[in-house]
């Protein structure tokens, strides 16, 4: 038996049969075990019903991606084994609610299963009349699983006793009875016909696994927010749900509000008494706020937006990963509206950048937008515990001298002007969406908007080198150069590693700053290269048009808009085929 250390369990139902519960709880306890993890979940837009995924990487190297397909499969009913019949291969492993007493039944007759390795698993049957509680169907299902790959039986219970123990002592003995009733059925019923264990790791590490959204909410408390408004959507909610927890312990303010606009609004006003606002979306409330972020980047006000990109048009695919607004996200707005913007690759950098998104805004004094994404945003992944003391922050400029001389969008020689908060004696100003003078006052004189304009995009002519601003993989003799941005940069960086592995070369490079874009690296990046390979989860192929403006060098789109991300074995198959 090999001992697989890459192992890729997805399990799918129906959105209430408690898909989520059983992927987080399983992801859990092997980060307990030692390995890296990193998941995957999609599910319907309706609360109830509909197809429920959840898919785990477990690894004891570190995970980049969600990987290609899955080795197991753990399927509740009849629409999930339907819908993944497809992507079955054999050697695959299925385990499935049946032969009896499930909406499964027998697997006969099915081509599909050619070659595959199933384990019957009458999960709902047991469930009902053995247990008595329907609900813990999924337990029985995570007890099978634990006893075929080697799931540390004490890591997954006490898991489910952290998970379900707010629910009474009674739950958790419920769903541990669940748990060894699963095992019990796969020790009389079957015996292993399949080469797959998670092995422990016995190395320890430091880490802590953390959702997406979750990690920006972190991020941004570690770079100082201490004032959050938003509206709730899907895939953004929970940067609200972490931050509505926390940042009152540390007398930060969460607001929600009516709608997207008066959250921008409302972050606006308090970046002007001298907070450090944020707001978190996704691209429609995105849209919504475009007018305001307008106003943002007229008054200079340091806030952060963090959009978690969704499928679209308009309210779209809203449980879907897609990366399509980034047009949005860089262009969005009337007028010479600057901004900046970041996109993070994975969870690790939601926080990172979450925080350094913050020192951006408070050192520019402008809005900046951070860019996840649905599947980044819901996605768990095993991340060093972050160290808040590692990050130092920033404060925007304040003005020290006389009252009078102050001057709220005073032309300085790096373009950037001091601050003042209500209730700084004599900097009373004003600040309004028209075209002003130093101090604040309305002036529309072709003299005062043509320095404005200029000061307010030429202040980050240095922003590329106040932050590790990109990432260059340059590989000697590569002619081929790949970019991407956000977290199909990890799945690029598996498909690299992947295709080098087999004697390929290729290059990478990596914008954490996408607007304006990192021009002196990106220049030496593309001076290393002869063509580029640009990989993206959108139709318009948004950044390739974007680089079309930097280089003229030959770009090859690599476009999908299925709502899901790229696996990396596609990434390697074109890899060799633009290099052929
Ligand atoms: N024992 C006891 N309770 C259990 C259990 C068990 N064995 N297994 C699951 N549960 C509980 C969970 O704790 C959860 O309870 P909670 O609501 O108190 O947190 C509940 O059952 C649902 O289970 P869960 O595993 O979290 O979800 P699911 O896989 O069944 O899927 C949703 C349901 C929630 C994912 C899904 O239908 C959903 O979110 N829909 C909304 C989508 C959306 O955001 N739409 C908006 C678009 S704009």
């Amino acid at each position: 038996m090999s001992q697989k250390s890459d192992l890729i369990i997805r399990i799918g139902g129906e959105g209430g049969e408690g898909i989520i519960s059983s992927g987080d709880i399983l992801s859990q306890a092997a980060a307990k075990a030692g390995l890296e993890v990193l998941t995957f979940k999609t599910f319907p837009a309706e609360i109830r019903g509909g197809y429920a995924m959840y898919q785990i990487r477990m690894s004891s190297e570190k995970v980049l991606s969600e990987g290609d397909g899955f080795q197991v499969l753990v399927v509740f009913n009849k629409e999930a084994l339907d819908a993944n019949l497809k992507y079955l291969q054999p050697g695959n492993v299925l385990i499935w609610d049946g032969p009896e007493g499930g909406d499964i039944g027998d697997l006969d007759g099915i081509p599909e299963l050619e070659g595959v390795i199933t384990y019957s698993l009458p999960m709902s049957h047991l469930a009902k009349n053995e247990l008595g509680v329907y609900r813990s169907k999924n337990m029985i299902a995570m007890g099978a699983v634990a006893e075929l790959f080697d799931v540390p039986l004490d890591r997954l219970k006490g898991i489910v006793a952290t998970k379900f123990g707010k629910k009474g002592q009674e739950i958790v003995d419920l769903n541990h009875k669940a748990i060894d009733m699963g095992v019990a059925y796969v020790k009389e019923n079957h015996s292993k016909k399949d080469p797959y264990k998670v092995v422990p790791s016995d190395e320890e590490k430091d880490n802590i696994i953390i959702a997406g959204n979750d990690a920006v909410g972190m991020g941004a408390m570690i770079g100082g927010c201490d004032f959050f408004a938003c509206y709730p959507i899907t895939p953004a909610t929970e940067i609200a749900y972490w931050v509505a927890k926390h940042l009152p312990k540390g007398n930060g303010v969460v607001m929600q509000t009516e709608d997207e606009i008066s959250s921008i609004a409302a972050v606006i006003g308090a970046s002007f008494a001298g907070a450090k606002p944020m707001t978190g979306t996704s691209g429609p409330g995105l849209a919504l706020m475009i007018e305001c972020l307008g106003l943002g980047s007229m008054v200079e006000a340091p806030m952060v937006i963090c959009d978690v990109q969704r499928g679209g048009p308009s309210t779209g695919l809203p449980t879907k990963h897609e990366t399509s607004d980034l047009f949005l996200a860089c262009y969005g707005g009337h007028g010479d509206a600057s901004r900046v913007v970041l996109a993070a690759e994975n969870v690790n950098e939601c926080v990172w950048l979450a925080a350094q998104a913050f020192n951006i805004a408070e050192h520019y004094q402008i809005p900046v937008i951070l860019l996840s994404d649905g599947s980044m945003g819901f996605r768990t992944e095993s991340i060093p515990t972050p160290d808040p003391s590692s990050f130092k922050r920033i404060d925007r400029k304040r003005h020290t001298g006389a009252p009078e001389d102050f001057a709220r969008y005073k032309f300085t020689e790096d373009n950037i002007s001091p601050t003042a908060v209500p209730g700084m004696e004599g900097c009373a100003h004003m600040q309004t969406g028209l075209e002003h003078n130093e101090k604040g006052s309305p002036n529309y004189g072709p003299e005062y908007h043509t320095k404005n304009i200029e000061k307010r995009y030429n202040k980050l002519n240095d922003i590329e080198d106040f932050f590790e601003s990109s990432e260059t993989d340059i590989q000697e003799g590569a002619t081929l150069g790949v970019i991407t941005f956000g977290s199909t940069q990890g799945c690029v960086r598996e498909a690299v590693n992947r295709a080098r592995a087999e004697g390929v070369k290729v290059s990478v490079f990596h914008p954490k700053l996408v607007y304006p874009m990192p021009m002196k690296a990106l220049n030496a990046f593309l001076d290393t290269v002869d063509e580029l390979l640009v990989p993206e989860v959108n139709y318009q192929g948004q950044l390739a048009e974007m680089l079309r403006t930097k280089t003229t060098k030959p770009i090859t789109q690599y476009n999908i808009y299925g709502g899901l991300p790229f696996e990396p074995k596609d990434i390697v198959a074109k890899i060799k085929e633009v290099l052929s």
